[in-house]
């Protein structure tokens, strides 16, 4: 529909679309606003997508779909953070063969951040969130650095692919020129938008945000698949031989965006989906679980784990389903293709959310609800597991990899992040040789902070660092 004109048979025929979907409102304050406001709001109309609409709003908008978890779950498998004896040669080849894809910029880093971000409450796109101990760094700055970091050390030029939204893209665009791309090359950095969901009344109705605008937001970074599609991303990859894109999620300032183990294993195993997972803080701990459905590894999120399973115990004592899902996967190039080959029938499910979201009602007048009013639709990347050939978890560790920042304050706040941003610092020195000074309760005594341009990981840490580091007892240290 776009490009329609305002007037004659092309506003006839929006205006038909609309009365057979039971969207007439939205054309409500048309005599009211101007022709520029008019354009504005057909573009809006124009990216409806009814046909993927129409459906859900039975299903999905004026009820709960109703979600019964499979009653065979059962853990799924994974592989070990560290390698025993079985692994060790396994591990080995691997990285070799992870380093070998770096290298050769066979592989290509993915950033969603195209969230809201509505929990932290930051006024400007959460990548820009100042996060790090010393020097105050943006998440943002903090992933350049990491690819800079990773292309210096294997040699390698990387792309980033970077998934924003209408509402925070053009923000996003301006820090990144603002700070020179943090020392990237800025044709190696690709920004592109993710898709909208329009947000519903409890009755289905789509709701309007002003007189010429419909109340759209983000489609959940399920939608980066098909995002990557339109954008013309996947084809630039598949143009550039790149073979995977490792995702992370923009919150989390402990990830190793780009780690040649996971990729080695994502490719020698021919996985289309890989996942990194860690130990639950507890039974209930607010993250999705990996589990075994009918054969397939799925992830089940919290809130539809059955309590029973949750709080579930293996012979030894140990939490049977113990593997959260913390954001960070291997997507195999083939795979999105696959994935997102057809659209009428794209296979990620729609999750439904009730949230507060301004409107305009039938008068005009523009609502500040303080309760939860609509309905928004969101996809998930984790739905993608169980369409993936040989999908492999591989584990990690919670103070090495994953510490997000999603809340104002509390837990997974910027204070916890920034504490273990400073734990994870002080432990790579330690386990580099080095005494790093620490109180009574054994926190570091000090803020420490190593850029990803000095050190990628602990061992990278004890390769590069040539002198004893002078650490005061309460001071601040920084290594670039
Ligand atoms: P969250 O689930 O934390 O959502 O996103 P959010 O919108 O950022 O924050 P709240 O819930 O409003 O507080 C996890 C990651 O997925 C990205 C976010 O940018 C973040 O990196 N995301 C989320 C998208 O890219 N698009 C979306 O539509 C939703």
């Amino acid at each position: 529909m776009s490009g329609v004109g305002r007037t004659g048979t092309d506003l006839d025929a929006v205006k038909e679309t609309l009365a057979c979907q039971g969207q007439e409102h939205v054309l409500a304050h048309w005599d009211s606003i101007t022709d520029a406001q008019r354009d504005t709001l057909l573009a809006d109309i124009a990216r409806l997508n009814f046909t993927a609409i129409a459906p859900l709003i039975d299903t999905h908008v004026r009820r709960e779909p109703s979600f019964t978890p499979p009653s065979n779950l059962e853990p799924a498998p994974s592989l070990p953070a560290r390698p025993g004896l079985d692994e060790a040669g396994q591990y080995a080849d691997a990285v070799k063969r992870g380093v070998e894809l770096i290298r050769k910029n066979r592989v290509a880093a993915f950033t969603v951040a195209g969230g809201a971000g509505t929990r932290l409450g930051f006024d400007g796109p959460k990548g820009m969130f100042p996060i790090s101990p010393v020097k105050n760094k943006s998440l943002f700055q903090l992933f350049a650095e990491q690819i800079l970091g990773t292309n210096r050390r294997y040699g390698a030029d990387l792309r980033w692919y970077v998934m924003t939204s209408p509402s925070n893209d053009a923000e996003t665009r301006r820090f990144f020129e603002e700070h020179a791309f943090f020392g990237l090359s800025p044709q190696r950095v690709r920004f592109f938008q993710q898709g909208l969901m329009p947000a519903f009344d409890k009755e289905g109705r789509i709701l309007l945000d002003a007189p010429d605008r419909i109340a759209f937001s983000p489609d959940g970074h399920g939608g980066s698949l098909l995002a990557l599609k339109h954008s013309g991303a996947l084809a630039e990859m598949a143009e550039a031989d790149i073979e995977a894109l490792t995702y992370i999620q923009v919150d989390n300032p402990l990830v190793h965006m780009i780690d040649p183990l996971f990729l080695g294993l994502h490719a020698m195993t021919g996985s289309e989906m890989s996942s990194k997972t860690i130990p639950k803080a507890d039974d209930l701990e607010r993250v999705g679980n990996f589990a075994l459905a009918d054969g397939k590894v799925t992830v089940i999120e919290y809130s539809d784990l059955p309590d029973e399973l949750a709080h579930a115990r293996n012979p030894d004592g140990s939490r049977k389903f113990d593997q959260g899902s913390i954001a960070i996967h291997i997507l195999s190039r083939a795979f999105i293709e696959r994935m997102t080959a057809d659209e009428a029938h794209f296979g990620l499910p729609w999750h439904r959310a009730v949230k507060k979201v301004p409107y305009l009602d039938a008068q005009g007048r523009r609502i500040e609800p303080d309760a939860p009013n609509a309905i928004k639709l969101e996809a998930f990347i984790f739905d993608a597991l169980p369409f993936a050939d040989k999908p492999l978890i591989l584990q990690t560790l919670r103070e090495e990899e994953f510490s997000p920042v999603k809340n104002a304050s509390g837990i997974d706040s910027a204070e916890t992040a920034r504490r273990d941003m400073n734990h994870r610092a002080a432990a790579w020195l330690e386990s580099a040789g080095y005494y790093v000074p620490r109180k009574v309760d054994n926190e570091p005594n000090g803020l420490y902070e190593i850029s990803p341009t000095f050190a990628l990981d602990a061992d990278h840490l004890r390769e590069v660092m040539h002198e004893i580091p002078h650490m005061t007892p309460g001071g601040s240290h920084y290594w670039e």
